[in-house]
């Protein structure tokens, strides 16, 4: 099933640590690949071989001198390959993308956590994505604390887990922003929720998909 045009759906999964978004990827990508979809799947930073490297860049510990801008910079420099190298084609073919974390996350985690101005990101989003945006976005939000619970008991901690409650809280706070900014395109699960509770919010909205597929008027 393809979207109406032939351009395939573009879909992206947003939210703080410990919000469950591998679990909800799994089932997503595997009720869209049941109903016949061809889905790809991918994630960020990352997706391709240059952009798993500067994801290990970023998520290294090590760096603890990373200033910000470099930080933004590299988010958009992996984000660059990744559009023309996987999304775009990907999209053009028909496929269904769906990816773990995109720009959102550049205006929670750069914008919301370290406070860097939504205007420069707005000007690097506009030069690397000309105009290109999510279909849908799943924002998985869940209270802080509750997310950073579950994510510490996953061992080791990486660059962005290694942060403080505050800076989460102001991730959150952005997602939220950026929420209310685009309803259209924003889902917002109730994240906190049991599995099979958080399963349900999600067929909800793949439901919703497919019923705009069989109504074009609707799609
Ligand atoms: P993950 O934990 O979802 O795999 O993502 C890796 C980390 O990268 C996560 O802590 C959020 C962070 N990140 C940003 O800070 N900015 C971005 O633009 C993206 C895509 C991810």
């Amino acid at each position: 099933m393809n979207q109406p045009g032939g351009r395939g759906r573009f879909i992206t999964l947003e939210g703080g640590e410990g919000a469950g978004k591998t679990t909800s990827m799994n089932y997503l990508c595997e009720r869209l690949h049941d109903a016949g979809v061809r889905v790809l799947r991918t994630r960020e930073p990352g997706g391709t071989p240059l952009g798993e490297k500067m994801r290990e860049l970023l998520l290294d510990t090590q760096h603890t001198a990373l200033h910000a801008d470099t930080e933004l910079l590299l988010m958009f420099a992996a984000r660059a390959q990744h559009l023309h190298e996987v999304i775009l084609p990907a999209l053009a073919r028909g496929d269904w993308v769906v990816c773990d974390r995109f720009t959102d996350a550049t205006y929670a985690y750069q914008g919301g956590g370290r406070g860097i101005d939504s205007g420069r990101i707005a000007l690097l989003e506009d030069w690397v994505q000309q105009g290109l945006q999510p279909d849908t976005t799943l924002l998985f939000d869940l209270p802080v604390a509750q997310g950073l619970a579950r994510a510490g008991r996953r061992g080791e901690l990486d660059r962005f887990e290694q942060e403080q409650q505050a800076f989460f809280e102001q991730v959150r706070e952005a997602y939220l922003a950026r929420a209310r900014q685009y309803p259209q395109r924003f889902r917002i699960i109730d994240a906190g929720q049991e599995m099979q509770a958080v399963q349900r919010q999600l067929d909800r909205v793949i439901d919703s998909w497919f019923d705009a597929a069989a109504d074009p008027v609707e799609a």
